[in-house]
C-alpha cells in the first residue's frame, strides 16, 4: 500500500470529527452490541475495513491480498470432485491450506485459505462457484495486513 507521507506513520494523531447526532447514537448502539469499550478502536476498524476493500479493488488487482473461500457441494455430481481439483491445480500458489468436511451423506464443506494477487482469487472463487454442483461460495476478503496498522 502507498505510503502516505503527510502523517507521521507510527504516531498516533487525535482527530476531531463533526457527526449528527443520530448517527453517533446508531453507531455507539452497534459498536457497544459488538463489544467495543472504545470508540476510537471501533473507527480505525472501519477505516481499515474500507482501506481491505479498496486493495481488492484496486483496477489492476495486483495487490496481494489474502481470503478464505467456503464452499458446499455435492459430491455425487457427476465428475464434480475431480472438476474441483483440477481448478485448484490450475492456481497453483494460490491456495495456502484447504479443509474439508463431510458434513452429511451428500454435502462437503472445503475451506480454502488463500493468499495472491486479488485478480487471481475472484478468478479461482467465480471457476469454483459456477461448477454445476456447488451449492453456495462465498469469498471472505481480508488482507496480509501489510498495509494496515
Ligand atoms: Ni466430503
Amino acid at each position: 500500500m502507498a505510503k502516505h507521507t503527510h502523517e507521521p506513520a507510527d504516531e498516533l494523531i487525535r482527530v476531531g470529527i463533526s457527526l449528527p447526532g443520530e448517527l453517533l447514537g446508531a453507531f455507539d448502539d452497534i459498536i457497544a452490541r459488538q463489544g467495543y469499550t472504545n470508540r476510537s478502536e471501533a473507527i480505525r476498524d472501519l477505516i481499515r475495513e474500507r482501506l481491505v476493500t479498496e486493495e481488492w479493488s484496486k483496477p489492476s488487482a495486483k495487490a496481494n491480498v489474502a481470503g478464505t473461500l467456503s464452499i458446499v457441494y455435492d459430491h455425487h455430481q457427476r465428475d464434480l470432485v475431480g472438476k474441483l481439483i483440477d481448478i485448484q491445480h490450475d492456481h497453483e500458489g494460490l491456495i495456502v491450506s484447504t479443509l474439508h468436511v463431510h458434513l452429511d451423506h451428500d454435502n462437503c464443506l472445503e475451506v480454502l485459505v488463500l493468499r495472491g494477487a486479488a485478480s487471481r482469487i475472484e478468478s479461482l472463487t467465480n471457476a469454483l462457484r459456477s461448477q454445476r454442483g456447488v451449492k453456495h461460495a462465498t469469498l471472505s476478503m481480508t488482507s496480509t495486513g501489510k498495509g494496515l496498522r
